[in-house]
């Protein structure tokens, strides 16, 4: 560890001693100390205390301007109005029944306009709207293969933990990557369901088609890489892969959990222009709360009408969610609150496109919609092998030197990017680049030190 990064951490342990003893404590009866593994890092993580609007405060009393915002689930910002009185309004009228209401055909309804889908279930995650996607697609083909990216990220059951941050030796032929278990307790069997290919390249999906004639049910993909920081797909991929499956009789599942809601009005398919046979939706869809939906044709969903397949869940659609879920279509996810995103994004990215080329440090600004990151490459990222090419310790001197300034510029790992929510002000960002151009001059000679010490060495 070089000696800035080790005085910002320094700092940030100086500022949040509570947090350190919070962890110690959660470290005796919670694996990591921490509730899921992305929350987890050195040398401990803050430990949250309130949130209102755009910021959050530490247990020490440490206020943060939030673009973690809950790994991108809260474009809705914390509490928001409208959010807030929904809730609370059905949090006296019985939170649970299992049993049917008049929400449901209303969200549905909201998605459906929207989203190219006919018909929608519901359910509580982002790993839930994925898993029964691809049980749908290969019970509607009847082929057992999902193709998927390497570095794509669709959640934790057994098929999408295949190839999410595989290590270079395990790697194989970048056209031909090798599907390797996202850990152990994934079943061999569920791993050679799973054809691997690489982001922006159509020849190497075309190879697994060849490969496994009349075999794969689906594509899924991330439409936008959002599990690598943020790498877009180039112009005429994602049309390629409707076309691809087109030609093969596979379905095309959009995996929309962080885009859905997040970088536009319709989502992906809006913004690409090419329409999907499935789409995945959770987190920022529930304002906060946990919702989650699957949509796709009636054809396919006509499957769980005629009990072919099965969909079910105790807490699905439960009224406070979807209470949350519509106020956020409604009130949340509007025409107006997307323009103000858009201009907040456009101030983020430019001010720190001019810090950036002012203090010569190598890097870029890449963003979409309500997100974008600091991608700290010499060019744009392609797909997840020019990914594992960051500088971490670079990386984990941004993070922390803007915590130590108030900022929680994304989450905390250099997989992912911030979120702007519709509760973010102009002066949110005036904040977040000033403690910016403050960082940025110690960022750019550490980088040009550590650069000139591997030419040293090689
Ligand atoms: C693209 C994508 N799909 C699926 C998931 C899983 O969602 P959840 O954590 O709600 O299960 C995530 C979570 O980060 C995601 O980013």
């Amino acid at each position: 560890m070089y000696p800035e990064l080790q005085k910002e951490i320094s700092t940030y342990e100086r500022r949040t001693p509570k947090s350190a003893a919070a962890h110690k404590r959660n470290l005796e009866r919670i694996p990591l100390g921490v509730a899921s593994n992305y929350r987890a890092y050195d040398p401990y993580p803050i430990f949250v205390k309130e949130g209102q609007g755009s910021h959050f405060r530490d247990l020490d009393g440490n206020d943060y301007i939030d673009h973690n915002l809950c790994f991108g689930a809260l474009m809705a910002g914390h509490c928001h109005p409208a959010v807030m009185k929904a809730v609370q309004a059905r949090l006296t009228t019985g939170t649970m029944f299992g049993m049917p209401h008049d929400m449901e055909w209303q969200l549905a309804e909201e998605i459906a306009q929207r989203f190219p889908v006919e018909m929608v279930r519901f359910g509580n995650s982002g790993t839930e709207a994925t898993m029964h996607a691809c049980r749908l697609a290969r019970a509607a083909t009847g082929r057992d293969k999902i193709l998927k990216f390497e570095g794509c990220y669709h959640g934790l059951h057994d098929t999408a933990l295949v190839s999410v941050k595989p290590h270079a030796p395990e790697f194989g032929d970048v056209h031909a990557p090798t599907a390797v278990p996202g850990g152990l307790g994934v079943p061999k069997s569920a791993v050679a369901n799973v054809p691997i290919a690489t982001f922006n390249d159509l020849d190497s999906v075309e190879l697994r088609f060849k490969q496994n004639p009349g075999e794969i049910a689906a594509i899924i993909l991330e439409p936008i890489m959002m599990n690598v920081g943020l790498c877009m797909p180039q112009p005429g991929f994602i049309q390629g892969l409707r076309d691809i499956c087109d030609r093969n009789g596979a379905l095309l599942i959009f995996d929309e959990v962080k885009t859905g809601a997040k970088l536009g009005w319709g989502g992906a398919s809006e913004y690409f222009g090419v329409k999907p046979d499935m789409i995945c939706l959770a987190k920022s869809i529930g304002g906060g709360l946990p919702l989650a939906a699957f949509g796709t044709h009636k054809a396919v969903m006509d499957l769980i009408s005629q009990h072919k397949v099965f969909h079910g869940g105790t807490y699905n659609t439960n009224p406070v969610s979807m209470a949350a879920g519509l106020a956020t279509f409604r009130e949340v996810l509007t025409r107006e609150n997307y323009a103000h995103v858009d201009k907040l994004s456009t101030k983020l990215s430019e001010g720190y496109r001019k810090t950036v080329a002012k203090t010569g440090l190598q890097a870029y600004i890449i963003s979409a919609g309500a997100n974008g990151a600091l991608m700290l490459y010499p060019k744009e990222i392609r797909n997840y092998r020019d990914w594992v090419t960051v500088d971490t310790d670079l990386w984990r001197h941004y993070w922390f030197a803007m915590v130590n300034r108030g900022v929680m510029a994304q989450p905390y790992w250099w997989d992912e990017q911030w979120t702007i929510s519709v509760q973010h002000t102009e002066a949110d960002i005036d904040k977040h680049l000033a403690a910016f151009a403050d960082v940025a001059p110690a960022l750019a000679k550490a980088q040009q030190e550590r650069t000139a010490e591997v030419a040293v060495h090689t």
